[in-house]
């Protein structure tokens, strides 16, 4: 396990951007009515109203400049551990790719996933990818380790943290690009 990197984008603020760019990972068209109402907009956990337009570079929608400067705008990343997060502190997070991807450890999965949708306050809509079956992987001849999750381990431990939970697999298709994963698994709640 490393100590550094956690990738958690939040917002207090009118944004849309976030929730349109989550709704595009699950490819089944706006976002689920039970996270954002018609028209993408809605109150978050703050009582603050956001709304925004669907922004989909694959499907033409919106315009992408603007949202990526926005987000350079509004945005502020900082570097720290997922497993530090403080906790019940922002309105709408995102973590790819993070959980299962840092230790062979099950119990570190664990604790990673659920300090990420704790640090959300109560009701806050998120996010999550995780790599499914990830035997680890290599960045430039350096092997990095994973734990072997999939849609029953990701839902029974967002179980215990979160709300209106939805996971879903995401096939490669054709095939994996590289050996030692068996595909994608996307999953979407509120924090507790
Ligand atoms: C597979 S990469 C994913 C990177 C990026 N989120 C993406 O989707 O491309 C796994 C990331 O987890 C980060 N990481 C490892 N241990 C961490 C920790 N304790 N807290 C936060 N991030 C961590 C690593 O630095 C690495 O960037």
């Amino acid at each position: 396990m490393c100590s550094h990197g956690a990738t958690i984008s939040s917002t207090t603020r009118s944004n849309g951007w976030s929730s349109a760019s989550a709704s595009s990972c699950l490819n089944d068209g706006p976002w689920s009515p039970s996270l954002v109402p018609p028209g993408l907009s809605g109150e978050v956990a703050s009582g603050e109203v956001v709304s925004g337009e669907v922004v989909s570079p694959e499907a033409g929608l919106g315009d992408f400049a603007k949202a990526r400067e926005l987000m350079a705008e509004r945005a502020r990343v900082e570097r720290g551990s997922v497993f530090e997060l403080p906790r019940a502190t922002w309105d709408l997070g995102s973590m790819f790719f993070v959980a299962e991807s840092m230790s062979e450890d099950p119990v570190e999965f664990e604790a990673a996933t659920t300090s990420f949708v704790r640090s959300l306050r109560s009701g806050a809509p998120f996010a999550a990818a995780f790599m499914e079956q990830s035997s680890g992987y290599d960045v430039a001849g350096v092997s990095f380790p994973a734990t072997p999750v999939g849609v029953e381990e990701i839902t029974a431990c967002l179980d215990s943290v979160a709300a209106d939970i939805r996971v879903r697999r995401v096939e490669m298709r054709p095939k994996p690009l590289r050996p030692g994963y068996t595909g994608m698994v996307v999953a979407i709640g509120r924090a507790r």
